[in-house]
């Protein structure tokens, strides 16, 4: 049997009609339509001759040329990217990361086939660690950060916040706000010093060299900005700050707040000598596709100990059920990163680009080495920012439809505005942006899987504001 077909001027259709013997195979295969559905054949106006086989950009001409600009910048960034995924490759290849390691498990998931023990390790090499415990039970990135500071601080403990005031969710943590909420650091007799940016938004140096005093068991640097005008630190930065804070009292611990930071340069905090860092997966480290989760590395004693926050003293980290779906998701969230990352670094360049093009003030500066993935623009006006988070909710996939509103937010004591239209709920390594509604009224930029998705946004955002 084979196939021929007849057509008129309205449709084609197919019918099957019987080869004679050994005749030769048909040569045409019948086009892709389906059989019983007439096609259109009227005329069309013809398509305009292409000088490549791709279309022209799609964006607005601001923001096309915005981009022109950028690409070279952007094959930096490729480098950077090529230079982590390397690093994550190579560690999951050592800790030799099989499908078996994606089995579930339930109860008190003590035999999970070995997939905590392969993502723990893999993770840990990855930061230069000596030991990770990476958890889908870690609520955000405020539990991990959480659990890590009450693992070490104990009552007549000083904590010393080395970058200005820490990120807003932290204050209830630490007991810097009054609040109904009892147990904080506060509460169980920690202190709490503080050393404030430097003029240029930087660390200040000098008061950093002697802040630290006897009784400060804890330094805590925070990599990103958070919500703060200020710069954020690079690792070179971080480095030194560890040494003149070890230099004062070797024993000092230093713990990394590294919220926005993983992957954006080629070394992580424990790789220049941070005891421990604190993070969340529904940032860069879980690659846009870790549905929840957290994760704490560092000196393996405070990791075992940040593990019994997290659990229960004795109970350790051998514990804690995982779906399979989701322990999958965790260690392909992990290899995606460095490569989401560097979209987010390029939507950030192309923010700063357009947004400082318009005369806005930016963070960092156009161009300017990124040390996170946050790119911060100074809108100066209430109503400027919710049509900035407005325009930016119209350009999601999910929820597009949705008029987001400023609010009360748990953990923040100012009102907040988010644009999160999101796969997975709040997940900032997805396009996103959001601010509070305070002075300067910045709006804070980040995620994206790919940097032509801000360049769409960013369009709707110039119609707007
Ligand atoms: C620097 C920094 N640290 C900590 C956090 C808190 O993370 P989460 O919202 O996951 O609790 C944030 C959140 O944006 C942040 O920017």
């Amino acid at each position: 049997m084979a196939l021929s077909f007849s057509s008129s001027s309205s449709f084609a259709a197919f019918t099957v009609v019987a080869c004679p013997a050994r005749s030769p195979p048909p040569r045409r295969l019948p086009p892709a339509v389906c059989f019983s559905r007439a096609v259109d054949t009227a005329p069309r106006a013809p398509l305009p001759c292409a000088t490549s086989a791709y279309p022209p950009q799609p964006f607005v001409p601001e923001v096309a040329e915005a981009v022109e600009s950028l690409y070279s910048v952007f094959r930096e960034v490729d480098n950077l990217v090529a230079h982590n995924s390397l690093r994550v490759l190579k560690a999951f290849q050592n800790a030799g990361v099989g499908s078996h390691h994606f089995n579930g498990c339930t109860g008190y998931g003590h035999d999970d086939g070995g997939g905590r023990e392969a993502l723990d390790s893999v993770f840990a090499e990855i930061v230069g660690a000596e030991s990770a415990i990476v958890r889908s039970q870690f609520f955000s990135g405020t539990h991990a950060i959480a659990c890590a500071l009450f693992a070490f601080l104990r009552p007549g403990n000083e904590l010393l916040a080395v970058a200005g005031a820490p990120y807003d969710t932290l204050e209830e943590v630490i007991g810097i706000r009054e609040s109904s909420i009892t147990g904080s650091l506060k509460d169980f007799g920690v202190t709490y010093h503080e050393v404030p940016l430097a003029e240029d938004g930087g660390l200040d140096w000098d008061a950093l060299s002697f802040a630290v005093r006897p009784h400060t068991k804890c330094a805590l640097i925070q990599r990103s900005c958070g919500y703060s005008w200020r710069r954020s630190l690079s690792i070179a930065d971080i480095e030194r700050a560890i040494r003149v804070i070890k230099m004062q009292k070797p024993d000092c611990m230093v713990m990394v707040d590294n919220c926005y930071g993983e992957f954006v340069e080629t070394y992580e905090p424990p790789m220049v000598g941070a005891d421990l860092i604190a993070g969340s997966l529904i940032k860069n480290p879980g690659g846009t596709i870790a549905p929840c989760g957290g994760y704490v590395a560092g000196k393996r004693t405070w990791v075992e100990a940040a593990a019994a926050r997290l659990s229960a003293p004795g109970l350790g980290v051998d514990c804690g059920s995982m779906t399979s779906d989701v322990k999958r998701a965790l260690f392909q969230g992990l290899f995606l990163s460095p490569q989401m990352v560097g979209e987010a670094i390029k939507g950030g360049l192309l923010i700063a680009e357009v947004m400082s093009m318009k005369g806005y003030k930016v963070q960092p500066l156009s161009r300017a080495p990124r040390h996170d993935t946050v790119q911060a623009v100074q809108l100066g006006g209430r109503e400027r920012l919710i049509s900035f988070c407005e325009a930016v909710q119209r350009s999601c996939p999910i929820g597009s439809y949705i008029k987001p509103t400023a609010g009360v937010t748990p953990g923040y004591a100012s009102e907040v505005i988010f644009a999160d239209g999101t796969f997975i709920d709040g997940s900032t390594s997805e396009l996103s942006c959001d601010g509070p509604l305070r002075e300067p009224f910045a709006v804070f930029c980040q995620g994206g899987t790919h940097w032509t998705h801000w360049a769409l946004a960013l369009g709707e955002v110039l119609r707007v504001i």
